[in-house]
């Protein structure tokens, strides 16, 4: 067959990567025992049962006889942390496994350690596919382990994030108003909310209410500023304090005063350290839940979002004279 491509390779490409797939490291011995691998997106399952997976592989690898004469190779599906490790195995070399830790499996196959899952199979069919080698084998042993999969999208990689659950609208709620579920002001406000009213109740068990914890947060990150800078750092959050909170704070023994520069006491500091310390406690609960990968992708986003939507304010660690 001689199909001419009536489009551009570079378009198929393209449209090729925007199915979201795994990434794979396949692993075999040459003939002479060199190990030898391979970074493959390719890689499918088949067969149930018999258990069945594939693969192919570009004719011009340089390592084409070697997998074609290998009775076994293995399937690595790689975790999020193995970025580093597939780039290196997507590379032509001869020192792909130098420093890599391995195991030998089924005829002297190279097993690569800390991946989700690892398959050793045995060779069932080759078949033509064009500029590639289909490789179909059975699976005869694998093992695997719940850690987070590395993901490939649009040619880079990805990590996996699970859709969140669909929140319940009232009752004839119209779904495609611009305050629907998925507005994002809604979505990030109750989040906050939800989240921050139980952070609150450890605060006003301090006698402490919203602006004075702000406040005395904002003092822990950098003691010995003024009200006006303190007010500067915080302002986002739309709470201001006033000579009168001040003296309040003074009252209740949480700070003393030097001029216009605030400090903290002993007992402000001890009383903020332990609200933030319950705040921490209730993050850990809430992504707990949510497990390490999808942590930290929200708060990627969150960070982005927060950078996107700056107006230029100062941080609590900045000296706070000046604005980003
Ligand atoms: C995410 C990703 C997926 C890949 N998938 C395949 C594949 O399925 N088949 C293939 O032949 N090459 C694939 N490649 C390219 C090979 O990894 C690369 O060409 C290979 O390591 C060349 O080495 P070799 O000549 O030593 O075999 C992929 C590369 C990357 C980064």
């Amino acid at each position: 067959m001689n199909a001419k491509t009536q489009f551009d390779p570079r378009e198929f490409r393209n449209a090729l990567g925007t199915f979201t797939t795994g990434v794979t490291i396949i692993t075999a011995s040459a003939p002479d025992g060199t190990p030898v691998g391979i970074t493959a997106n390719s890689f499918n399952s088949v067969s149930l049962d018999p258990p069945m997976v594939l693969w192919s592989l570009a004719k011009s690898s340089r390592n084409l006889e070697a997998f074609e004469t290998s009775e076994y190779w293995a399937v690595h599906i790689l975790s999020a942390e193995q970025e580093a490790l597939s780039n290196r195995f997507a590379k032509s070399g001869d020192d792909k496994f130098s420093g890599v830790d391995i195991d030998l499996g089924l005829g002297g196959v190279p097993l690569l350690n800390g991946c989700c899952t690892r398959m050793q199979c045995k060779t069932s069919f080759m078949y033509e596919g064009g500029d590639h080698i289909i490789f179909v084998g059975e699976v005869i042993e694998f093992d695997h382990q719940p850690v987070a999969p590395l993901v490939f999208q649009a040619g880079k990689y990805a990590v996996a994030t699970r859709k969140s659950a669909t929140l319940s609208m009232a009752p004839g709620a119209d779904v495609d108003s611009s305050f629907s579920e998925d507005f994002i002001g809604y979505l990030l406000a109750r989040a906050h909310f939800q989240f921050y009213s139980q952070i609150r109740q450890h605060a006003l068990s301090y006698g402490l209410n919203d602006t004075e914890y702000f406040f005395l947060s904002v003092l822990s990150v950098k003691d010995g500023r003024s009200l006006e800078k303190l007010n500067s750092l915080f302002s986002y959050t739309g709470f201001e304090a006033n000579e009168q909170v001040l003296q309040g704070l003074r009252d209740k023994g949480f700070v003393r005063l030097d001029g216009t520069t605030c400090y903290l006491t002993e007992v402000g500091r001890d009383s903020t350290l332990r609200i933030i310390a319950a705040a921490k406690a209730l993050e850990a609960d809430v992504l707990d839940r949510f497990g390490y990968w999808e942590t930290v992708s929200l708060k990627n986003l969150l960070k982005q979002l927060i950078i996107q939507t700056d107006p230029g304010l100062a941080h609590p660690w900045d000296d706070g004279t000046e604005a980003k």
